[in-house]
């Protein structure tokens, strides 16, 4: 188990002022190889811009928090309804810096956002997808409290590659639960 070796972590909403940093700190193929297609590589000022525009003025049912640590803009973590007959699921997703991996960072932060999704929410589960050849972020939504519920296999295309989505789960009782 990695030993936090951080002070404070706090998310918020994204500011016009992190638009640098978001930008210097998302460009990195690392990082989107294993995002959906709506994270640009590269990742420019614009890009940055365009994404704290937008996850300002989405609505409620919606939240993309910066992940804050000591006062440092290091990724970004947020939650998204799904449609339809699934409206009582949302998506959730997070990313980090690659400077800051390995600290136990991501897990906080999505333990974070977590909670924040069942408690502001009247979701009754959350879901994550991740790319197979992500064990990094499996052992994240395992640490955070999530279960491996499905392989899909060849679902997914990425990077010029097939590979496996693997569907990670947590429900309400289950992390009420965990409290
Ligand atoms: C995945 C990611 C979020 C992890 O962030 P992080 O802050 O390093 O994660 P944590 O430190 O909280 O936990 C990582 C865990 O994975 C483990 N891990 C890392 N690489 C691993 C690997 N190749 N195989 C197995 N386990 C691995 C770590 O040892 C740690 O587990 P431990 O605490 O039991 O030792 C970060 O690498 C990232 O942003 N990657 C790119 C974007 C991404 O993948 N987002 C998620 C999309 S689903």
């Amino acid at each position: 188990m990695t030993t936090r070796s951080f002070e404070r972590l706090v998310l918020r909403p994204w500011q016009l002022d992190d638009k640098t940093l978001l930008s210097t700190i998302a460009n990195n193929k690392r990082i989107w190889r294993n995002m959906t297609n709506r994270f640009p590589y590269p990742y420019e000022e614009n890009d940055a811009l365009e994404w704290i525009e937008f996850s300002n003025t989405q609505p409620q049912d919606q939240r993309h928090f910066a992940i804050v640590v000591d006062d440092v803009v290091v990724g970004g973590a947020g939650f998204t309804r799904m449609t339809d007959l699934l409206t009582r699921t949302a998506e959730i997703g997070y990313w980090l810096g690659e400077s800051c991996w390995g600290r136990g960072i991501a897990t906080a932060a999505l333990t974070k956002a977590t909670v924040s999704a069942f408690h502001d929410f009247d979701f009754v589960r959350l879901q994550a997808g991740v790319l197979d050849w992500n064990p990094g972020s499996c052992r994240v939504l395992e640490k955070a409290g999530y279960t491996l519920e499905a392989r899909l296999k060849k679902q997914i295309y990425k990077d010029d590659a097939v590979c496996d989505q693997l569907i990670y789960a947590l429900l309400r009782e289950e992390h009420s639960a965990r409290d």
